[in-house]
Order: C-alpha cells, then structure tokens, then sequence
C-alpha cells in the first residue's frame, strides 16, 4: 500500500486535506492523525473491518481493546452509557488527555474493545484531531501509531518508520505535546481506578472524584496467573533492544564513578551530560531533573535513539519518584525495563 504523508499544521487553512483525511476514514481506510499525547493509528470505530485493519497494520492482539476517540464529549452517548461522574470528569479534562472506561452500546462492534463489554472513550485536544474526528462523523478507534512493542511515537517520523506501506495516510501535525499516552481510569459510581497513569495525575482526578485507587499493574508485577484490569497492561511493552536497567539512589554519583564505554547507554538528565560526557558511554538526555514534562515529552524518542544504537549492550536510566507526572514516567520506564531496578 502506498501511503501519503501530509504535513497539517493548520487544520482549518487545510480543511480540503483533513476533508480528504476524513474520506478515507469514512471508507474504511487507515490515517495516521497527531494527538496531544502520542500519534494514533484510526479508523472508523462503527467499522469492524477497520478495526481489524488496525489490528493488522499494527500487528497487535486482538484481544487488547482500541480507544475511541470522539470530538465531543457528549458525542460519547451513541457509544457507551454515561454517567454524572463522567460528565463531571468530562466537564474538568475534556477535550484532553484522559480516557474513560464505560459500559458499551452496540454502536460500537465487539472486535473493537477485543471482547469486552466496555468501550474506552476519550476526547482529544489536539486541534489536527478534532478536525479530523469532526470531519469524519464517526468516532475513531485509535491505538498509538507504532508497530506493537515499539514506543509509542511522539513524532510523524516514528509513525513513518513504523507504519509507512501499511496504513492509506499519515498527517504528520510536528511534535506530541506531552508524549506519552493519556490517562485511563474505571469508572465505579463516584469512584475511579487508574488503569494507566499519564498527564491527567492521580491527584487531579482526586479533586473530582471520590476515590482513586491505582490499579496493580500500575507499578507491580502481575502474577501469571492474574488478569490486569487493562489488557494492555499484561503485553510487554516498549523494551528497548538493549536490556534497560533503572537507578534508585543518587544514580549520578554511581554513573559518574561506573566503568563505562560506548556500549553503555545512559538516558540521562541535562545536568549530567557535562559529568558523564568524557566517561565514553552514550548519553540520551531527556531533560533537566526536576522538568518531568520534559522527560515526559523526550522519553519515547530517547528509547528509539537508543534501539538506533547497535553497539549498546546496557542501558540506564533513572528510576522516576511515584508522585505527579512521575507516575506516568514510572510506569513506563518499570515495563521498559521488565522491572528490573538496582539500588544505587
Ligand atoms: O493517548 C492515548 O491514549 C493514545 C492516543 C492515540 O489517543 N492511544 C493509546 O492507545 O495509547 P493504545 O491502544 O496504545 O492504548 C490503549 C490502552 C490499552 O492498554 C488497552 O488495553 C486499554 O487502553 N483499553 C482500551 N479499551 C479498554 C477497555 N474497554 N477496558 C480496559 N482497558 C482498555
Ligand atoms: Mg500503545
């Protein structure tokens, strides 16, 4: 398949390329879209061909379900059943990166929630979104735009890498705001679960609803034997080619008196570069030490950087502190690393 990759940086002066983006959609075909989280792979969300489609291109399991995306958040009642809590949610974070987890209406077929009788709904921000979700006049199912096991992609270059002769279009909007995928909690009356920890904090649900428990996988290891609440959370995720090993303690002290050469890969924080730099390994900043939205923002891209690097046999990084952003950063870099974190 021959895809064209489109540069959007102004949806309404491009309203004939989103229109044609949108086209391909309504037909079953495949687009590449920015978001202000990480780049989604949509088709239309009514279709169960497209979402096989999806699966397909992404060669993902299909029993791990799609988010749909709509472009409003009361466009959510053809799909699921809403509550006051959703609404309340929706009213705080809507349009914005959190998703929500409610019960399914036919609408939508089964192949795309990979079973389940629940159906993830989220609104994004992102403008290219919106104009496209608008255009289209259905809701997109969308995963993020990387082959499954790769990062998720937080530039139209990843996509492209990843997706390029599998999907019909890739509009490529620049750089994802935030950078890695958005917030999901379970809804229980009042109550909510985080299924995946991302830019919408645990603390920030906490001012709208009752109760927020973390889900288990959120920061454990789960027991063969259990079932995460979230599919998603039971496949491996964004390993990087060299096995990733995470620092707890003052890590720039035990870097800066490692033994390293070039087959060490450090994803480091700014401050250190000018330290670590004449040691010989191969240094991947990804922001000052206390800019978690900049570590947010460059993680994903410093683990592709380094799946760029044949020569590594190691790689580190800093195991992130539980609170705020670092949560979402936490949760990414643990399964990154299978887990694996050495005291320092
Ligand atoms: O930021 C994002 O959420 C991005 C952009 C493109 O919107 N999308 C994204 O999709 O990250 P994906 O497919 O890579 O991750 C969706 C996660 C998976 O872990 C999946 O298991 C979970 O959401 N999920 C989807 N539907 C679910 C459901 N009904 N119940 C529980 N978890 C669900
Ligand atoms: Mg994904």
């Amino acid at each position: 398949m021959k895809t064209e990759i489109i540069v959007v940086r102004d949806p309404i002066a491009q309203a004939s390329e989103i229109a044609r983006a949108a086209a391909v959609i309504r037909r079953g075909g495949l687009v590449v879209f920015p978001t202000e989280t990480v780049y989604g792979l949509g088709g239309d969300a009514t279709d169960a061909n497209a979402a096989g489609a999806i699966y397909a291109a992404k060669g993902r399991p299909t029993d791990n379900p799609l988010i749909i995306h709509v472009a409003n958040p009361q466009d959510a009642e053809r799909y699921a059943m809403t509550s006051p809590m959703y609404y309340k949610l929706a009213h705080q974070f809507m349009p914005g990166p959190l998703t929500i987890i409610l019960p399914r209406k036919n609408t939508i077929p089964l192949s795309v929630t990979g079973g389940l009788d629940t159906v993830a709904v989220r609104c994004p921000a992102h403008p290219v979104a919106h104009a496209l979700i608008a255009a289209a006049g259905v809701p997109i199912a969308a995963p993020s735009a990387n082959l499954s096991g790769r990062p998720s992609p937080t530039l139209a270059e990843h996509a492209i890498r990843d997706l390029d002769g599998r999907v019909d279009m890739i509009l490529d909007g620049g750089p994802a705001d935030f950078g890695l995928e958005s917030t999901i909690v379970l809804l229980d009356g009042d109550n909510a679960t985080l299924l995946r920890p991302g830019a919408v904090t645990a603390d920030a649900l906490r001012c709208v609803c009752h109760r927020v428990d973390l889900a288990p996988a959120v920061t454990e290891v789960l027991a063969e034997h259990e079932r995460p609440l979230s599919p998603g959370m039971k496949y491996k995720h964004y390993a990087p080619r060299a096995p990733l090993t995470l620092l707890d303690g003052d890590a720039t002290d035990f870097l800066a008196a490692a033994a390293c050469d070039r087959t060490v890969g450090i994803l480091c924080y700014d401050e250190e570069k000018a330290t670590l730099a004449g040691k010989g390994a191969t240094l991947f900043p990804i922001g000052a030490k206390n800019d978690l939205a900049a570590q947010a923002h460059r993680l994903f891209a410093a683990l592709r950087e380094a799946d760029e690097h044949t020569e590594l046999t190691k790689l580190y990084a800093h195991l992130p502190k539980k609170d705020g952003v670092g949560l979402a950063l936490y949760n990414r870099l643990i399964r990154a690393a299978a887990h694996t974190v050495m005291k320092v």
